[in-house]
């Protein structure tokens, strides 16, 4: 483990690091206070502390990251559920961009502990925009404590993308259906990924090419409707594209009664094996993201079912 955590302190330290991050955020971040020795104090001792078990850096030490640190600035936040909160985030440099499903590791200036949270907007929102939206469900984790308690417009973090969870098809690529699996908030990545396919097929109807999307099915359990996150965005996008997205939406701890409003698109109890296995098809690709013991269940399932181990895609958080 020191081996690895020796090895992120030197490729932050080299000078490809500083020329390619640094300098994008002093060149495209001038009038913000977060200043590149602050940023790289920030991330050493971050890197310095991270050794222990159960860390976003340590978990992840082995996986695929970006170079560029940018700073990002709040402007915007939102109660999503009653235990989850929305941010906002300005990200100015342009050399920041990721891939649908990918996180963000979050840098936050007097916080020594490092944040992972998977990035839920689109890529061309922040092409067009310079903007990521990132929510977060309330633990005693420290940087989900910050973004709870103290986080405010116009706080300056910092961000780098990393993960190796993501939905990229290239313009020429056969069209793949897509069915995405989320528990709770793992929702967020594949939030991501719908979106995304959702821009491309917009993309494809204006231009005339483009990527041609598959079917998209997401299949979405949370404990009761006010913690299924981004209902109404999920059900605009199945109801703008009927054709080529659905949804199943279910809650498995409502205590209350379901609005007439929501009611034709939920199911009360978890979702099944057999639901899923109904969607079998050679060319469909499968992404999960749940809690853990919900993604190993639903990717054995598969295995199983003889799904090729390379359609089925996963990220685990703990
Ligand atoms: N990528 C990300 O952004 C990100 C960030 C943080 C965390 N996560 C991961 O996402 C997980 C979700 O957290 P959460 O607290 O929001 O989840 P949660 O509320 O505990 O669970 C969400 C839903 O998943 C269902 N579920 C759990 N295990 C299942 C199984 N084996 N089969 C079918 N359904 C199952 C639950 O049903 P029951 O009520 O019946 O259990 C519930 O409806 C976390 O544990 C974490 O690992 C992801
Ligand atoms: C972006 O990165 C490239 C390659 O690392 C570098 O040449 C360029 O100056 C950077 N641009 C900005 C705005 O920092
Ligand atoms: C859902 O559960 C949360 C937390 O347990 C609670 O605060 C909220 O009121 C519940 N919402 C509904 C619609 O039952």
């Amino acid at each position: 483990m020191a081996c690895i955590i020796f090895t992120m302190a030197l490729a932050i330290l080299t000078p490809g690091w500083l020329r390619s991050s640094v300098e994008a955020i002093c060149t495209q971040a001038v009038s913000w206070r977060l200043t590149t020795s602050t940023l790289r104090h920030l991330m050493l001792t971050s890197i310095m502390r991270s050794q222990k078990k159960s860390d976003h850096l340590e978990r992840t030490a082995s996986v695929l990251r970006r170079e560029v640190v940018a700073a990002a600035k709040v402007c915007g936040t939102t109660d999503e559920s009653p235990s989850v909160k929305s941010l906002h985030l300005l990200v100015a440099d342009t050399n920041f961009s990721f891939k649908a499903g990918q996180w963000v590791d979050f840098f936050i200036p007097g916080v020594s502990v490092v944040g992972g949270f998977s990035i839920c907007s689109s890529p061309r929102l922040l092409e067009q925009e310079r903007m990521i939206e990132l929510a977060v469900k309330y633990t005693n984790h420290p940087p989900a404590v910050w973004i709870h308690n103290k986080c405010a417009l116009n706080s300056e973090v910092a961000v780098r993308v990393g993960g190796e969870f993501f939905f990229d098809p290239q313009p020429t690529d056969a069209p793949r259906n897509l069915v995405l699996i989320a528990g709770g908030v793992g929702i967020n990545p594949l939030l991501s990924i719908l979106r995304h396919s959702a821009d491309l097929h917009r993309e494809r109807a204006e231009r005339g090419n483009g990527y041609e999307i598959g079917t998209i099915t997401l299949f979405y359990s949370a404990k009761n409707t006010s913690e299924l996150l981004f209902k109404r965005n999920i059900l605009d996008l199945v109801n703008e594209f009927p054709e080529k997205i659905a949804c199943r939406l279910y809650v498995t701890k409502q205590t209350t009664q379901i609005s007439a409003e929501l009611k034709p698109y939920i199911m009360e109890g978890r979702m099944t094996e057999k639901e899923i296995r109904d969607h079998i098809s050679t060319e469909t690709l499968f992404y999960i993201c749940g809690p853990p013991p919900m993604t190993d269940f639903f990717s054995k399932q598969l295995e199983k079912n003889h799904v090729p181990k390379e359609h089925i895609c996963f990220e685990k958080w703990w």
